[in-house]
């Protein structure tokens, strides 16, 4: 039922916008850090970021890495879904404390299979569920989401640098078609430093106003600015 009012969905704002030039992509995200990966049950929250109480829900429990399979296989399945109703493409949310966030992150992951501590096993299951989207449906319709350098529900990566910098050359391997990072607005331009490592289309965002969209596209360290609020 629900994939079926997905398709029918899609088929239709495809045919009431009916621009061409208009790219629809949707945006595929999994269990927030509410309710999976807990490596370490304690989870770091802000109260006043994220006024929700914790005492209602269930104590996370750390995935066995052979559940990892299916979690990689939902996203391959979402993203052939999200086509197959009419999307030109989707964007890969790895930011936010989402699953693909935590596993990134050394300050929640506290792994020790092939799945935690050296940056690489902390960038696997994101490599993972990124590669079999890209044999899925291509790379070329397929964006990436982080914020590893913000502090979204949790407690920053110690060297994030280090992880974007990794993650994103292996990005560039997979060829994917752009990578969109989230940056703490009190610490802008933080990418700078990935903008060698990636070669696809960087979009910055996080608290940008015109003119430093001007100078971010000037200075070249971003190809597009996007803007929430
Ligand atoms: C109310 C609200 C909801 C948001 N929801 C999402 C979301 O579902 N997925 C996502 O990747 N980003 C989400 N964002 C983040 C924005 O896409 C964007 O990265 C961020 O707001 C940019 O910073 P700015 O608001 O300072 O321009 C949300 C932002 C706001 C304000």
């Amino acid at each position: 039922m629900g994939l079926q009012i997905c398709l029918e969905f899609g088929q239709k704002v495809k045919q009431r916008l009916g621009n061409p030039l208009l790219i629809l992509s949707c945006q595929r995200w999994c269990l927030f850090f509410l309710s999976a990966l807990a490596s370490r049950a304690t989870i770091r929250l802000y109260p006043q970021q994220f006024p929700y109480s914790l005492e209602c829900r269930p104590t996370p429990k750390q995935l066995k890495a052979n559940e990892l399979h299916s979690i990689v296989n939902d996203f391959r399945l979402a993203a052939h879904n999200a086509i197959e109703a009419g999307f030109d493409g989707v964007e890969i949310n790895s930011a936010n404390s989402y699953i693909i966030d935590l596993f990134l992150n050394d300050q929640v992951n506290d792994r020790t299979d092939e799945y935690g501590g050296s940056i690489e096993n902390r960038c696997r299951v994101a490599l993972e569920i990124i590669g079999a989207v890209v044999e899925e449906i291509g790379a070329d319709r397929v964006g990436v989401k982080l914020s590893v350098f913000s502090e979204v529900y949790g407690k920053k990566d110690s060297n994030p640098e280090a992880l974007m910098t990794y993650l994103a050359s292996e990005l560039t391997k997979l060829g994917v078609l752009y990578l969109h990072v989230f940056e703490p607005r009190d610490e802008p331009c933080r990418l700078k430093s990935i903008r060698r490592a990636f070669e696809g289309t960087l979009i910055a965002s996080g608290g940008y106003n015109k003119t430093e969209d001007d100078e971010a596209i000037a200075e070249s360290y971003a190809d597009l600015v996007s803007f929430g609020r």
